[in-house]
């Protein structure tokens, strides 16, 4: 492995992957902060720079769109130096219809940020992890692919779908010294939940669910994180194509 570890974070402007940016830079990663939202992705990677740690932002960067995945991964290259060996394809988006009424642009929507996403950034990442013969992949995927979801056909589908590309890619990649892993979170307290919250798709508050939970919380951004942390490291290179589920419990 390079010396130099450049690191991406799809999403990395809130919750999950704010918290995921915040630890690989803290753990000496160069960490491209990759997000749609350009204000969000700049505040984390400041944030990390304050800690003394090494942060870009690529805001305004839709990872629905093979061009702007491209050019970006090209920036990050430029900017933080050397191969891109570490992606966290965190990026995604929720929806909540009842089946019959997912319009087309709805379900396109959600699967192109949530599979095309991860599928064009690792198409455009590989290469320099197939050359380094080293790399490491984690896709953030969701305890939902697992139970199922009702009124989220659409999103559990696509989260499925990211299993399924997990799986598959990590055989392939195997012998080029690249891991691939999912970690689906189940119910992790970030403004995408609090938001279902307020909309009432939740079947009972944060709290209620807290209480259902064997561990007895919600859980936090930092726990995906330190999952995320452990499956990028040097030790965890005999691990591939598992789904790592961080879920205070919930399903087993
Ligand atoms: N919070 C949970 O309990 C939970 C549970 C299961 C799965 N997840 C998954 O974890 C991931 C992070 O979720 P979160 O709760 O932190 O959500 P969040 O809404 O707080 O953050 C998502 C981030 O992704 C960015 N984003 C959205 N579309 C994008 C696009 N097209 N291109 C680039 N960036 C884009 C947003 O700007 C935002 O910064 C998502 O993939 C979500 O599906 C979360």
């Amino acid at each position: 492995m390079s010396e130099r570890r450049t690191a991406i974070v799809t999403g990395g402007g809130s919750g999950i992957g704010r918290s995921i940016a915040l630890r690989l830079a803290e753990d000496g990663f160069a960490t491209a902060v990759l997000d749609l939202n350009e204000d969000s992705a700049g505040q984390v990677a400041e944030e990390a720079r304050q800690k003394g740690h090494e942060a870009v932002a690529f805001g305004g960067v839709d990872v629905s769109d093979r061009a702007q995945v491209n050019a970006a991964v090209q920036r990050v290259r430029d900017t933080l130096g050397g191969p891109v060996l570490v992606l966290v394809n965190n990026a995604g988006v929720t929806g909540f219809d009842p089946f019959l009424k997912i319009a087309d642009e709805t379900w396109d929507r959600i699967m192109a940020v949530n599979l095309n996403g991860p599928f064009y950034c690792c198409q455009a990442v590989v290469p320099d992890m197939k050359e380094a013969g080293w790399g490491r992949i984690v896709n953030i995927s969701s305890s939902s692919a697992h139970s199922g979801q009702p009124y989220m056909t659409h999103y559990v589908a696509s989260k499925a779908g990211l299993v399924g590309l997990t799986k598959s890619l990590a055989l392939e990649l195997g012998p080029a010294g690249v891991t691939v892993n999912t970690i689906p979170p189940g119910f992790v307290d970030t403004p995408m939940l609090r938001a279902s919250e307020e909309r009432g798709l939740l079947g009972g508050s944060v709290d209620h669910h807290a209480e259902l939970t064997p561990v007895r919380r919600p859980g936090r951004p930092e726990d995906i994180a330190a999952a995320c942390a452990f499956l990028v490291s040097e030790e965890a290179g005999y691990i591939t194509g598992q789904v790592l589920g961080v879920n205070g419990g919930r399903n087993t």
